[in-house]
């Protein structure tokens, strides 16, 4: 079952799947993908902001639908799979996006969120290649986008499980690279740095006073949504494997990888600040 809002296309336009497209990042591709005139069909779990989607986009060119997606389903995967047989006859690009995120100290927070963050992260992103992969290598040509992060890169402290799940986007995109090269399918993992979306919504931390420091953190002002979703649309035009949008972000990677005593020393100082900052929440939260 899917619901649209605007439907008017060619028949050679782009195919276009975004899970987790209602919101943020998804919603920022989307509407950069229908203004080029493609057909895009967002699969998310939160129909109300999808509603708001399809709204707020019906006036683009292109054609926009809808269906409820959850990627820790693979059926929802499948429904979604034989919605594009039947409606679009396949998918030219398929954009793992949904995500949510985690913080907690490795001694703090339970295994459930792990097993949730997982599940989602990376096992949602997996799903989704196992259930497009196989139409992708009968077409002989398609396109996978897995959105990582600059955390999966650099591993900041007190965000373990969001960093391991994001460093195993990376480590599948790399694989499936190489891979699917001979299928004639292309693979695109992004990792940007902090930009404002509702992230910080789907947040589970034990941790005091976490929701707010990242919130504080997603209202970087460096690349909105937009501008990424602009970026990630033309470097799946140029087939271009590893996209790193933020300059801050390539700075960062670049540091780490060449000069690693500095990105050691400004981390541990990081993780200082962190430890001093949490500790006098708790002391603040006890009395
Ligand atoms: N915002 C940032 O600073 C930032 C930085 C780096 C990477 N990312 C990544 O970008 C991606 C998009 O996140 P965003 O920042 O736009 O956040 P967002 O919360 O605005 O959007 C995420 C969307 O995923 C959907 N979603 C969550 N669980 C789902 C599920 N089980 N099935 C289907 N949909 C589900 C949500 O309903 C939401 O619409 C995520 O993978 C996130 O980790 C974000």
């Amino acid at each position: 079952m899917s619901t649209s809002a605007n439907t008017t296309t060619s028949p050679h336009a782009q195919r276009v799947l975004i899970t987790g497209g209602a919101s943020g990042l998804g919603r920022a591709m989307a509407e950069a993908w229908l203004r080029d005139g493609a057909r895009v069909l967002i699969g998310d779990v939160n129909q109300e902001r999808a509603a708001e989607t399809l709204a707020a986009l019906k006036d683009l060119p292109g054609e926009l639908q809808y269906q409820y997606l959850d990627v820790r389903d693979a059926a929802s995967f499948n429904n979604s799979r034989e919605w594009l047989e039947q409606n679009w006859g396949g998918l030219d690009v398929l954009v793992n996006n949904a995500g949510v995120a985690g913080a907690a100290r490795i001694d703090r927070g339970d295994m459930a969120d792990w097993d949730w963050i997982f599940d989602i992260n990376v096992k949602g992103v997996v799903r989704g290649c196992k259930v497009f992969v196989p139409m992708m290598k009968r077409q002989g040509h398609g396109h996978i986008v897995n959105i990582a992060s600059l955390a999966g890169l650099l591993n900041a402290p007190v965000m373990g499980s969001y960093n391991v799940t994001k460093a195993g986007v990376i480590s599948l995109s790399e694989t499936l690279r190489f891979e699917l090269a001979p299928y004639g399918i292309h693979t695109t993992v992004v990792c940007p740095g902090f930009f404002r979306t509702n992230l910080h919504e789907s947040m589970r931390t034990p941790e005091p006073g976490m929701i707010e420091t990242v919130d504080k953190l997603l209202s970087s002002d460096e690349l909105n949504a937009q501008q990424i979703a602009e970026m990630i649309k033309q470097a799946v035009a140029r087939q271009q494997f590893f996209l790193l949008p933020h300059k801050s972000g390539r700075r960062a990677y670049w540091m780490k990888r060449f000069m690693p005593f500095v990105f050691n020393r400004i981390m541990l100082k990081g993780a200082v600040r962190l430890q001093r900052k949490l500790e006098k929440t708790e002391q603040r939260k006890e009395h």
